[in-house]
């Protein structure tokens, strides 16, 4: 090994006797021993260096590449220089007139050739007698000499490399040690990017840009880091996360074999890189970065996306959702993510539908999986039922080592690994994207199969019994039996009463565009739309007034759609969203009667014929509201402006129940109350 010793001593002794100790350094090289620290009486010049007991690490003066600035730092003692500490980054030297020493309160300075203080290690209670060492760690202490405690070292106060031993570490408690980059290759001081332990309850590796994330390394599972690929023996398995007593975690890197030299530098362009020194090149190799395509980027894909870093392009949306903003996805900017194409079965607020069509989950392989996971306290086996049962929960995953994760919130940062690596991560999806679909429908075609057919007996046997009971040739009994019958098949058709989003409603009415107003009800306005079918609809815009909760108004909807009669207007579905709630009804394009009986612009469109085959229209409507139907509905504000026309000028009357949505329940008729609105 070759040693510089003109820069490897330093010494405040007298010229004499310090020439006589370099030369018999240089002539005996095992009794070589080179001085490791700095005292009051013996401080570095620029010129100088000091060298750990055991030759890997050198301090002194450094100027960067491209760069003629002055620094003190920590560097490997080898040839190909490689800085792991700097000083002074943010104040340094023009000209080779530093000093690193002891200042008289025992404090270790970088001074200029003016003896003034460019950079200090600011220990408050420090005391006069202090000696800073350069151990073979790579760690810069500062002890204090009587009583050898420990003042300071560099370690706590990392630049932007990482070294063996060294503690990155996150507390509640305030403590943080994170690495923080370089501005650029040529200026050490602080970069953007910084990297520290998230202390969540699966911690991670974090890197940010600025206080927002820029990479993360997935949960620590106790031996690896779940979201690094290939994170295996070879490269960083000597890293391991500690959570000591008091919550503290921390990270400490130990590398199994120590003779090679191996660190991790946190480059000023972002990526966390492990570098080895190559015994072939005689320099230091990259075998590993945080940043091995696009799609290490923290949320590229936005909520919701994914991202596959050979996929073209890289981010798509899970199944079952679509991009947030097409126009901007399309375009490569996919930040704003996706939404779900279709609403849950679970957010629905509606009891009855909840038996209905249940939302599934999704497998997804091999995923990095989501940030901000919830830990819970449960078996594998549990996770996915406890994830089940719980609306809010949207994926889980189960992993060893961790265990069971749930996630509550946008799923972000997703990315699809190789085969081998990641974890299987379940989404929530609704019953229509799950890929098992057409067994599923088949089930349930069975059992709607089944239920018909018991209810046809039930309904049978029941009927045989009345007419035994009642004697031949009650027809009543058999039309009771007969709407038990179709009152129960509704019940499974009403399962297909689309439930309307508030998008699919705005789009098509234009976002409720003043000009597609058809009329203002008593209960709100009505616009004219069209789905994107082509399908004519109206949309009933309630007034916020309506004092219901949503349940109650569902059902009620529910139970007024099943009303069918060609001489009502027929209910398709509602949109209950964003605190509106909507009625949806078929459109009638020759508007109400009042614009034929009051419009001056239509006279004597309506002949006597006309005018007699409306009023029984009405009436066999109201007929059919007051004693046919199985819901008992008296209308309360029946006029002309509710009888509304279709092309063959057939009256059909709208706007029924709408009193009993509004009026709550009118079984025992509060006739007192005077109801309706003006004609
Ligand atoms: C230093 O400057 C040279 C020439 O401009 C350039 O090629 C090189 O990449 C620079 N080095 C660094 C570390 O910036
Ligand atoms: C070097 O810096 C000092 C202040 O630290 C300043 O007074 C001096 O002019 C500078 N010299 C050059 C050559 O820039
Ligand atoms: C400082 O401490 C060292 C080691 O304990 C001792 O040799 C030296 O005399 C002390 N110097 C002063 C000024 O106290
Ligand atoms: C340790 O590293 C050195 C240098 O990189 C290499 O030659 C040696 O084979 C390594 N030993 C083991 C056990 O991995
Ligand atoms: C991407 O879109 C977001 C808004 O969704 C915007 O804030 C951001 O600046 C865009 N980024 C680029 C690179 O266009
Ligand atoms: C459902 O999950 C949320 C969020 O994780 C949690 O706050 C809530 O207590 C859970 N509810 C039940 C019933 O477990
Ligand atoms: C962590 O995951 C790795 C890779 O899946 C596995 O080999 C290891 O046993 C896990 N660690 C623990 C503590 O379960
Ligand atoms: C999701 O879970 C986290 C952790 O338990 C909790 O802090 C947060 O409030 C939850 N968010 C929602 C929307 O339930
Ligand atoms: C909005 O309407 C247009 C045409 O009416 C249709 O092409 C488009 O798919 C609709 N968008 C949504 C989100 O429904
Ligand atoms: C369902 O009800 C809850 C609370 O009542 C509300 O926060 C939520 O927005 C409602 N969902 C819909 C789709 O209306
Ligand atoms: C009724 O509507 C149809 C279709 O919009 C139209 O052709 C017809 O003229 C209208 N009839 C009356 C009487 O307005």
């Amino acid at each position: 090994m070759e040693l510089d010793c003109s820069s490897s001593m330093i010494t405040s002794q007298s010229p004499t006797r310090g020439s006589l100790f370099l030369l018999l350094a240089c002539f005996c090289l095992d009794a070589c021993t080179a001085v490791d620290y700095i005292t009051i009486t013996q401080p570095l010049q620029d010129s100088e260096t000091i060298v750990s007991s055991g030759q890997t690490f050198k301090l002194g003066f450094f100027s960067p590449a491209n760069s003629s600035d002055r620094y003190v730092g920590i560097m490997f003692n080898v040839p190909a220089v490689a800085v792991v500490w700097v000083a002074n980054r943010d104040r340094p030297l023009n000209d080779s007139s530093g000093t690193l020493t002891i200042s008289g309160d025992g404090n270790l300075v970088v001074l200029n050739g003016q003896k003034e203080i460019l950079w200090s290690s600011k220990v408050s209670n420090s005391v006069a007698n202090s000696t800073a060492q350069l151990l073979d760690t790579g760690n810069l202490v500062l002890t204090d000499n009587p009583s050898g405690r420990t003042l300071w070292e560099s370690f706590q106060i990392p630049t932007d490399s990482y070294l063996r031993r060294m503690r990155l570490s996150s507390s509640t408690k305030g403590q943080k040690i994170r690495l923080t980059s370089w501005r650029n290759p040529s200026d050490p001081s602080i970069g953007s990017f910084s990297l520290g332990i998230e202390p969540q309850q699966t911690p991670q590796l974090f890197l940010w840009n600025d206080n927002k994330p820029y990479w993360r390394s997935g949960p620590w599972n106790g031996s690896v880091f779940i979201g690094v690929p290939g994170m295996d023996p070879v490269y960083l398995n000597g890293f391991s996360l500690v959570t000591d007593d008091t919550g503290l975690v921390y990270a400490t890197f130990t590398y199994s074999n120590d003779s090679g030299l191996l660190y991790l530098e946190l480059s000023s362009s972002g990526s966390i890189l492990q570098k080895v020194l190559s015994d072939r090149k005689g320099d230091w190799e990259v075998t590993w970065s945080s940043q091995g395509s696009q799609c290490d980027v923290y949320g590229i894909c936005g909520p919701f996306g994914s991202c596959k870093p050979h996929g073209s392009p890289i981010c798509t949306c899970l199944q079952g959702f679509e991009p947030r903003d097409k126009v901007e996805w399309e375009g490569g900017n996919w930040t704003s993510g996706c939404t779900r194409k279709a609403m849950l079965q679970c957010e629905r607020n509606n009891s009855v539908r909840s038996e209905g069509k249940q939302d599934g989950f999704l497998k997804l392989p091999n995923t990095k999986v989501p940030d901000l996971a919830e830990w819970v306290a449960t078996s594998e086996d549990e996770c996915g039922t406890q994830c089940s049962n719980n609306c809010s929960c949207l994926a889980y995953a189960s992993y060893p080592g961790i265990g069971c994760m749930h996630w509550n919130g946008s799923l972000i940062d997703i990315q699809q690994l190789s085969s081998s690596d990641g974890a299987d991560l379940y989404i929530r999806v609704p019953y229509s994207e799950l890929g098992k679909k057409r067994d599923m429908k088949a089930v349930i075609a069975t059992s709607v199969i089944a239920a018909s057919l018991s209810f046809a007996l039930s309904a049978y046997f029941c009927w045989k019994w009345l007419a035994k009971r009642k004697g031949k040739g009650d027809q009543i009994s058999l039309i009771e039996a007969g709407e038990v019958f179709s009152h129960n098949l509704e019940q499974h058709k009403l399962e297909e009463l689309p439930l309307y989003s508030y998008e699919t409603l705005a789009n098509a009415t234009d976002d409720f565009e003043p000009k597609n107003e058809l009329g203002k009800g008593g209960f709100g306005p009505v616009y004219k739309g069209k789905l994107s079918d082509g399908q004519g609809i109206a949309v009933k815009k309630l007034s916020k007034s309506s004092g219901q909760g949503i349940e109650e108004f569902m059902n009620e909807v529910m139970l007024i759609s099943k009303l069918q009669h060609r001489n009502l207007v027929r209910l398709l579905g509602c949109c209950v969203e964003r605190e509106e709630k909507m009625l949806v009804y078929e459109y009638m394009p020759n508007k109400s009667l009042d614009t034929y009986l009051f419009e001056s612009s239509k006279p004597g469109l309506l002949d006597w014929n006309t005018r007699i085959s409306i009023i029984e229209g009405i009436a066999r409507g109201l007929i059919y509201l007051h004693r046919d139907s199985r819901l008992k509905i008296i209308h309360r504000d029946l006029k002309a402006s509710n009888i509304l026309l279709d092309e063959d000028l057939k009256p059909k009357i709208s706007d029924f129940g709408l009193a009993r949505i509004f009026g709550g329940n009118q079984d025992q008729a509060n006739t007192n109350r005077v109801v309706g609105t003006y004609p």
